[in-house]
């Protein structure tokens, strides 16, 4: 079984990677900036942007599943057209795609995977439209959306936490701002689990605990030993901040088809040693 992990030098990709190894497929993983270096990984240069990049490297790989992982937030050409040079190049192949809470606007609070994307920013129009291409061209892929992805410090939230409370750098995590963070490694055992399923369309992928950035943040530095009484805290209603406030994604349905336990933030952040299978 050969696997294509587009976006394998990032973060989820990193762990896509790895317990794609640990399952016995053979892995191939593309970067664009960042080559690296995980033992048992061909690796390849590849710009989604590119169509013609995206087929090449695809017909020559012939995998059995690709995993989408690549984006570039602030980049439409990225996050929408490469989603779906993708989606074309990977038509022979099992697709699952990551999206994003971002595709919602935060007004009903909590979707589940009938909810209707309304993004009210750039980057969630961007997943938005991803998601429509990739439906479009490939009604059975997997498009799993998730939200902030944690790991054992990794993470960019990890590190902004680090630094907030060492006073490296200045800035709030905001006590009204909700989401329902996922540990990566459950995140990539649940898109595993659905690469290898028969089921198509739209999965929520996400932590059973709603919580604010601040409760994050101090969950976090917590576990991490560090001051919490050290994280600034405020209101992002306060701020001229755009996009979704309150976004909490229902799981249930994707939960049930899952072994995979998705656990919540109070629970991978206490200490527990991480088991993803229950
Ligand atoms: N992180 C979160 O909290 C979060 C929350 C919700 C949804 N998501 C979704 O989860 C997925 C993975 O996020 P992540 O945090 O792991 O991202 P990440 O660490 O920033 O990694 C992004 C990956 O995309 C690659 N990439 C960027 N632009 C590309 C392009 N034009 N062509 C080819 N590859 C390109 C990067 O390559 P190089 O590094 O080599 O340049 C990297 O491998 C994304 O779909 C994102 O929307 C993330």
């Amino acid at each position: 079984m050969t696997i294509l992990v587009v976006g394998g030098s990032g973060f989820l990709g990193t762990e896509v990677v790895r317990q794609s190894l640990a399952a016995g497929y053979q892995v191939a993983a593309t970067y664009l900036t960042r080559p690296t270096d995980i033992a048992g990984t061909a690796w390849h240069a590849m710009d989604i942007r590119d169509r013609q990049q995206v087929a090449d490297l695809v017909t020559a790989i012939k995998p059995d599943m690709v995993i989408n992982a690549a984006f570039q937030k602030a980049d439409w050409a990225s996050s929408a057209d490469g989603a779906a040079h993708v989606a074309i190049a990977s038509v022979d192949a099992r697709l699952v795609h990551v999206s994003s809470d971002a595709v919602f606007s935060g007004t009903a609070i909590r979707y589940d995977e009938m909810s209707v994307p309304d993004p009210t920013t750039p980057y969630g129009a961007a997943k938005a439209a991803a998601e429509t291409a990739i439906k479009a061209i490939s009604p059975t892929a997997v498009i799993a959306r998730t939200s902030l992805i944690i790991g054992d410090g990794g993470s960019r939230h990890e590190r902004r936490v680090h630094a907030l409370a060492t006073g490296r750098i200045t800035g709030v995590l905001s006590t009204d701002d909700v989401r329902c963070p996922v540990h990566v490694a459950d995140l990539t055992a649940a898109l595993l689990e659905l690469a290898s399923s028969d089921h198509a369309g739209i999965h929520h992928i996400a932590g059973t605990d709603a919580v604010s950035r601040h409760e994050l943040g101090t969950l976090i530095a917590r576990r991490d030993g560090l001051d919490t009484a050290a994280l600034p805290a405020g209101q992002r209603a306060d701020s001229n901040l755009p996009g979704p406030v309150d976004v909490r994604l229902d799981c249930t349905m994707t939960q049930k088809r899952l072994r995979t336990k998705l656990r919540g933030a109070r629970q991978f952040l206490n200490g527990h040693t991480i088991s993803t299978i229950e």
